[in-house]
Parts: structure tokens; C-alpha cells; sequence
């Protein structure tokens, strides 16, 4: 096993970006490559992860739900963490694993927050009751422009209720993003995600290396 894979044992690390960044092709690429070194993973995704979590992503993502009120919306998202963080998350740091989430409060600071207009304070109010002492170690953020995003998103009939918001939003989505990152470099890594899949996911290992070497 690469030595600093197994300094990840025990460690919360959440991937996150705006729609259309490749988190998730980078998040299953990863998984897979700890779980091939050896190393106990729990993979999870927001919002979801668990039964009643996917119940609340069908609301959440559904383009025929009602109108519902940014506040509205940051709730159930958090009532979905809520839930994982007690049933999945805090267990599996409990027995060591490495807990690899794909997306976290990360995605409620930047599209309730920055683009919902939201204030962190606000968010992070209700995010202490949902995370408790559950906050990830790091947070790493895939950072593409509008052009790429688009052209990475389905057409637009097959496009969930977020992914359907204006471009305007999308782009307040991103500057929210790139603004966690600067306030808080000791807990983000920003990974620059325009090129292919395979040039990106050595990028990431690299740098996720020099933080855990
Ligand atoms: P996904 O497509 O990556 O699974 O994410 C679902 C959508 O939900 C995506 O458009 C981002 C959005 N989202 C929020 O707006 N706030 C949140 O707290 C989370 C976790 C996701």
C-alpha cells in the first residue's frame, strides 16, 4: 500500500464542485484506487446516502416539485445530512475507515449560500445541529468554468431542478465555491478540472499526497 494512502484511515474528505466539474468520475476513480491499496472506505453521497436521504433527494432534484423557499430548501438538504451523518458517516470514522463524500456542506455554503443569497452564519447555524462532530478533514473542490460545466451537463429535458437554475446562479455557485477555498486553505484543496479525466485524477493524487505525506 503507498504509505500516505494509509494516513487516510479515519479521515473525512468530501468532494465537491459545481454540476458539471467531474467530482463524481474523480470520486469513483479514487474510491477504487484506496479500496485496491487496501484501505477500508465508505463512500457516500449528498443529498442521499441513506433510505430515508434518497427520499429527500426526489423532492430536492425533482424539476415538478413545488416552488420551495431557499431556506425551505437549505433544511431538507441538512435534515438529509442530518440523518447520514448519524447513521453512516460518524460509525465509519468510529471503525477507522476512510469516509469519501460526494458532496457535503461545501454544496449548501455555495448554492444556498453564495447563489441563494443565504448567509454562512445562517448555514453553518443549522449545519452544527446536522454535523455535529462530524466535519470533514478536508474538502476538495473541482473547479471548472461555465463553457466546460455546460457542455459536461445532460440536455436540458434530462436536466434535475438545480441543474435547471440560470446561468447567472451557476456562476455565483463557482465564486461561492472559490471563496470557501480562499477563506479556509488549510481545510480546501482546489483542484483546476477542465482537462481529461485521466490528467485530473493525477493532479489529485499528487496533491492529495503532499497534504498527507
Ligand atoms: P449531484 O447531482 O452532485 O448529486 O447533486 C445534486 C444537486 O444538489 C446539485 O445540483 C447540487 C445541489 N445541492 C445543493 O444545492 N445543496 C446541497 O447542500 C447539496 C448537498 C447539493
Amino acid at each position: 500500500m503507498s504509505p500516505w494512502i494509509t494516513h487516510l484511515g479515519g479521515k473525512f474528505i468530501v468532494f465537491d464542485g459545481p454540476d458539471g466539474s467531474g467530482k463524481t468520475t474523480q470520486f469513483d476513480r479514487f474510491a477504487e484506487h484506496c479500496r485496491q491499496a487496501g484501505l477500508g472506505v465508505c463512500e457516500v453521497r449528498e443529498p442521499g446516502g441513506t433510505a430515508f436521504g434518497e427520499q429527500i433527494r426526489r423532492i430536492l432534484l425533482d424539476p415538478a416539485s413545488p416552488e420551495m423557499s431557499v431556506r425551505c430548501e437549505m433544511m431538507l438538504y441538512m435534515a438529509s445530512r442530518a440523518q447520514l451523518v448519524e447513521q453512516t458517516i460518524a460509525p465509519a470514522l468510529q471503525r477507522g475507515e476512510l469516509v469519501l463524500a460526494d458532496r457535503f456542506i461545501s454544496s449548501t455554503l455555495a448554492y444556498q449560500g453564495a447563489a441563494g443569497g443565504l448567509s454562512p452564519e445562517e448555514i453553518l447555524a443549522v449545519g452544527r445541529v446536522a454535523v455535529q462532530s462530524s466535519w470533514p478533514d478536508l474538502t476538495v473542490i473541482f473547479d471548472v468554468d461555465q463553457r466546460v460545466a455546460g457542455a459536461r451537463l445532460p440536455d436540458s429535458p434530462a436536466r434535475d431542478r438545480m441543474e435547471r437554475r440560470s446561468p447567472a446562479f451557476h456562476a455565483r455557485v463557482r465564486q461561492g465555491y472559490l471563496d470557501q477555498v480562499e477563506a479556509q486553505p488549510e481545510k480546501y484543496l482546489l483542484i483546476a478540472a477542465a482537462a481529461d479525466p485521466d490528467s485530473v485524477f493525477e493532479t489529485l493524487l499528487n496533491r492529495l499526497q503532499e497534504r498527507f505525506t
